[in-house]
């Protein structure tokens, strides 16, 4: 159980602090599997820019790249057409040259014409209900006709920072969320969630939301049913006093990335789940005293992690009242944006950890992949592969291949490879005689399967994203925890502030491969600083380097868009978050510019192009809250009352608002040419 009084001080909201604080591993595979080995193949000395060794440039970028290296690297073409904006820290939100970077929507706007105003000084859940929700993450892009000027839009909520949302209430983690009411508590559920919204393309090519399409909806932590899927479904350990089937749950949380299916369905991926789990069963050290059959695998998972007050006020998120609601957690929505009545399926198949989003591609064969990251220090990379094939001719059938395949976890290896394992009950170490009864032991308790089978401790694996040609891009976004000792091929530096990006060949463009091979594309920081260890392209700019990479996306061109989250560390690159242009292939192999950043205290997530690539949706979350201590002339907490940016409205007394920012080139055409 996470200690409040503990977790405070060093940050700027309760969300980071608790994040933070969630270093302690719960993997317990941590130094034994890969203590002794040392990055043997990107060593940190040869790749520093302005210092790299022949083979290193050879292996890094090819050896096209030395001729460039040593000619004019910076007169080669890039693939990216804008003009690279500064990198700084202010109030708002900035774009490159030529475009123009609008709100579509905001935190509390209107998602049905009825819905009331939005009144942050008079908030209830039931406006909540019909009003966009708080923190949006991942944005899918759903066309709605050929030309693709009417689209659904489907947003995750991932979750809630009170401090600047309600008036009057300040930090609640420091004083025991004594300030949280049972109707605080039940907006916050409301604001968690999702939105299916139609939008539409303007005569004068802005986009904006369309209040009167029957798409509209919101899904919540409190008012949407959901069943449940795959191996699990109707197991013992999901069944609780209010489902004693074990086939149907309420709601869904800390819907964090996401994707959308080659069918057209919405993936939320649940990722911090733990955190919204409580007791009041605690040692004298605040600490939660778990018992009963779920112990070791809530320690795993890190449940219950109090983040939230839900459990004071709702039995299902009390540990000590229903001790598998949280087993029911975890895992991948799919949800159907074109029915609105449809209820969302949660996919027990794909593994329970916290995923960070759901990103597919079509093999080859048919079969569908699914990537996802276990966004937790030292946890593990994933692939799901469908056993069905993709039928585009029939959806009713594609909505049910999410229930059955088989979910792989990744080990890296020193030579390069990478083999993918199958979590199978029967095979290898998941048997019985490891705690694993059946396949729904190993998907509910995945983390522990995967612990088994020696998979490769990660540096938080955040979004992954795969390519056409075969390539998936995963994002590592940070991990100062990995001590020296503790470095792995795949994670080769300790202490890692700045994070790094994995890009895996899998093998023959085959998807289902299990067994490809790695690069590093980047060692993210300030290329200048020879201890961080970072590796650009040698011609890198002083705008384009970033660290902590998070979410990303591939453009209808196939080049790579990586946006990042530093949380309150970002004072550690002197720069906002941002979107970044990342090359991925040819003689800039590795080489970014900075093409968008956020407003003081927020994080880049989304990215999403249209398929003609003449807008591209960002959200916006958190606007004002983290690392605020460290903007100058700020340099304290933002409260409600006393934010340190009112983006986007800047109108006193309207608090910060989490927004989706739509982006497009002046006078029409596509993004970055
Ligand atoms: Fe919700 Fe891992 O970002
Ligand atoms: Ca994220």
């Amino acid at each position: 159980m996470t200690d409040n009084s503990k977790t405070t001080d060093p940050y700027c909201n309760r969300a980071e602090a608790f994040e933070a604080f969630d270093d302690i591993p719960t993997n317990p595979n941590l130094s034994k599997t890969f203590g002794d080995i040392v990055n043997l193949r990107y060593g940190r000395r040869d790749v520093l820019r302005g210092a790299l060794g022949v083979t290193a440039v050879t292996a890094l970028f090819g050896t096209s790249a030395l001729v460039a290296a040593d000619q004019a690297v910076a007169a080669a073409k890039g693939s990216y057409d804008f003009s690279e904006i500064e990198a700084g820290v202010d109030e708002t939100h900035h774009v490159a040259d030529g475009y123009d970077a609008d709100i579509l929507i905001r935190w509390g706007d209107k998602i049905v014409a009825d819905a009331p105003d939005f009144d942050p000084n008079n908030q209830t859940a039931a406006a909540q209900l019909t009003q966009f929700g708080y923190n949006n993450d991942y944005i899918g892009f759903v066309p709605l006709n050929d030309a693709g000027d009417r689209a659904l839009l489907c947003v995750n909520h991932e979750y809630t920072n009170e401090e600047v949302m309600f008036p009057g209430l300040g930090r609640q983690d420091k004083i025991g969320f004594t300030g949280m009411t049972k109707e605080l508590v039940e907006i916050e559920m409301a604001a968690h969630g999702g939105t299916v919204i139609e939008i539409a393309r303007g005569a004068d090519g802005k986009w904006s939301p369309v209040l009167e399409s029957r798409y509209n909806r919101r899904l919540t932590a409190s008012t949407t049913e959901m069943s449940i899927s795959g191996p699990a479904a109707g197991h013992d350990r999901l069944k609780t006093s209010a489902d004693a089937t074990g086939t149907k749950v309420v709601g869904t949380i800390n819907n964090c990335a996401g994707g959308i299916t080659p069918w057209g369905t919405y993936l939320m991926a649940e990722e911090n789940f733990h955190g919204y789990f409580w007791t009041d069963n605690k040692d004298a050290d605040g600490k939660a005293i778990l018992e009963g059959p779920e112990a070791a695998s809530m320690k795993r998972y890190g449940v219950p992690g109090g983040w939230y007050a839900w459990g004071k006020y709702d039995d299902r998120f009390n540990i000590d009242k229903e001790p598998n609601e949280s087993n029911r957690f975890g895992y991948v929505v799919e949800v159907d944006p074109m029915d609105p009545d449809a209820v969302p399926v949660k996919h027990t198949a794909l593994g329970r950890f916290r995923h960070e989003g759901a990103e597919s591609i079509v093999n080859s064969d048919g079969r569908v992949v699914i990537y996802s990251g276990d966004d937790n220090r030292f946890d593990y990379l994933y692939k799901f592969v469908t056993a069905g094939t993709y039928n585009p001719d029939d959806r009713a059938a594609n909505m049910q291949l999410l229930s059955e395949g088989t979910l792989y976890v990744a080990r890296f290896n020193e030579d390069g490879t990478v083999d993918w394992l199958p979590l199978v009950h029967g095979e290898g170490p998941l048997t019985a005689e490891n705690g694993f009864n059946s396949q729904a032991d190993v998907v509910i308790d995945a983390r522990m399967a995967a612990d088994k089978l020696g998979a490769t401790p990660m540096d938080r694996p955040e979004d992954v994203e795969p390519a056409a040609d075969g390539k998936v891009y995963v994002m590592l976004t940070n991990n100062t925890r990995r001590k020296p000792g503790d470095e792995n091929p795949a994670n080769p530096r300790a202490d890692n502030a700045f994070g790094h990006i994995v890009e895996i060949s899998e093998t023959d463009n085959d998807f289902t491969s299990t067994k490809s091979t790695w690069e590093i594309l980047v060692k993210c920081g300030d290329p200048k600083v020879t201890e961080v260890g970072a590796q650009w392209h040698p011609d890198q700019s002083e705008a384009g380097w970033f660290g902590s990479p998070d979410n990303c996306a591939i453009d209808a061109d196939g080049r790579l868009w990586i946006s990042t989250d530093q949380g309150s560390s970002w004072a550690k690159t002197g720069k906002a978050d941002g979107l970044y242009a990342l090359e991925r292939s040819g003689e800039l192999r590795g080489k970014s510019k900075l093409f968008f950043r956020v407003p003081i205290g927020a994080e880049l997530c989304g990215p999403k192009f249209t398929p003609d690539q003449q807008a591209l949706f960002l959200a916006i979350q958190h606007p004002a809250t983290d690392g605020t201590k460290n903007y100058p002339g700020f340099e304290r907490d933002s409260t409600f009352e006393d934010p340190a940016t009112r983006w986007p409205d800047f109108a006193d007394g309207m608090p910060p608002r989490p927004s989706v920012v739509v982006v497009t080139k002046q006078g029409g055409g596509k993004i970055a040419g």
